[in-house]
């Protein structure tokens, strides 16, 4: 693997879960990232992307750095042929290449704006840093796409499936401010890769893209969704159609416990943060049902294997 930028890095979903439980169940002797640096840069905040992949970067051996890129660093111009004059104090070109000096990998975290669609569809951050730098990028989270939270997401529910195909059910849900639909998309592509029966329920207005849901059904009716579900994956996101914005839905699409009643007695999964009572109630996630800090947990081996891959790319 030279970098981990979206899903399609992955060449076998499941040779890279198979890895990443085996690292769990045993953290390896030997250590390939000894003499090497891990760097970090983060546009956005971070609980457990910072540090489960820090974790998982000194588990093999790594050095790590880690930068508030939005609020340490020179404010960064990524045009080709900028003229800099005003607030923008470094060009992508130098920072990139400078940081390549310091570190074997680099990974970024960088939302998308939600206000303009092409740009956030371009990738133009993260893209840069792949154009401009010399070593490997790994994605922590950008415009469109969290691809180590979908081969958590991947690990968790093979951990506790026990149908021969379960039925998962990405669920909207609501949230009072506009965020991104990255973790849905990364989710909703890594689910077509899985032998899974799999249903997206969100309200109208708020389907995900066509090139993502890529024909994967979308049923507007949550408790239809729901139906016989052995997973259910919670996440909010703002409208793709209507772009970047919170539209106005008069259902309750909250998860709770009386909406898990017609499930499979469904495991419930979130990325993490969640809004208690908005997204998901109490009840839910204070019982059983719930396998969010287990998903958590899951993030250091996932980042674990995706590194430990990319190091040994760079040895070969
Ligand atoms: N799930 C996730 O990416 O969490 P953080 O935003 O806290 O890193």
């Amino acid at each position: 693997m030279k970098n981990y930028i979206t899903l399609s890095d992955i060449d076998h979903v499941e040779t890279i879960i198979r890895e990443a439980r085996s690292l769990k169940s045993k953290n390896p002797s030997s250590k390939p990232g000894k003499g090497k640096t891990l760097g970090m840069l983060f546009f956005n905040n971070s609980l457990r992307t910072r540090l489960s992949t820090e974790k998982a970067a000194k588990l093999l051996g790594m050095e790590v750095m880690v930068m508030n890129a939005d609020k340490d660093g020179w404010a960064l111009e990524f045009e080709d042929g900028a003229v800099m004059n005003s607030d923008k104090a470094e060009h992508i070109k130098e920072a990139a290449a400078v940081l390549s000096q310091y570190c074997d990998i680099i990974a970024v975290r960088a939302f998308p704006g939600l206000k303009d669609k092409e740009k956030d569809e371009s990738e133009h951050v993260l893209n840069s840093f792949k154009k401009y730098a010399s070593v490997p990028i790994v994605n922590l989270e950008s415009a469109t796409g969290h691809p180590l939270q979908a081969l958590t997401d991947a690990i968790t529910i093979q951990e506790f499936n026990k149908a021969v195909r379960p039925k998962v059910v990405l669920s909207w849900a609501p949230h009072p401010k506009a965020l991104p639909q990255s973790v849905a998309n990364s989710f909703t592509e890594m689910m077509q890769r899985l032998e899974v029966d799999f249903v997206i329920t969100n309200p109208e207005g708020y389907d995900l893209a066509p090139h993502v849901r890529n024909g994967v059904k979308v049923e507007h009716d949550q408790e239809k969704a729901f139906k016989d579900a052995d997973f259910v994956y919670v996440k909010n996101w703002s409208s793709y159609e209507d772009y970047g914005q919170v539209l106005n839905v008069e259902k309750n699409w909250t998860i709770d416990q009386a909406k898990l009643k017609n499930t499979n007695n469904a495991k419930v999964m979130h990325c993490l943060p969640v809004r208690r009572n908005v997204v998901i109630a109490d009840d839910v996630l204070d019982s059983e049902n719930s396998i969010v800090i287990h998903q958590a947990n899951n993030r250091t081996f996932a980042a674990q294997a995706v590194l430990k891959r990319i190091l040994e790319c760079r040895k070969e």
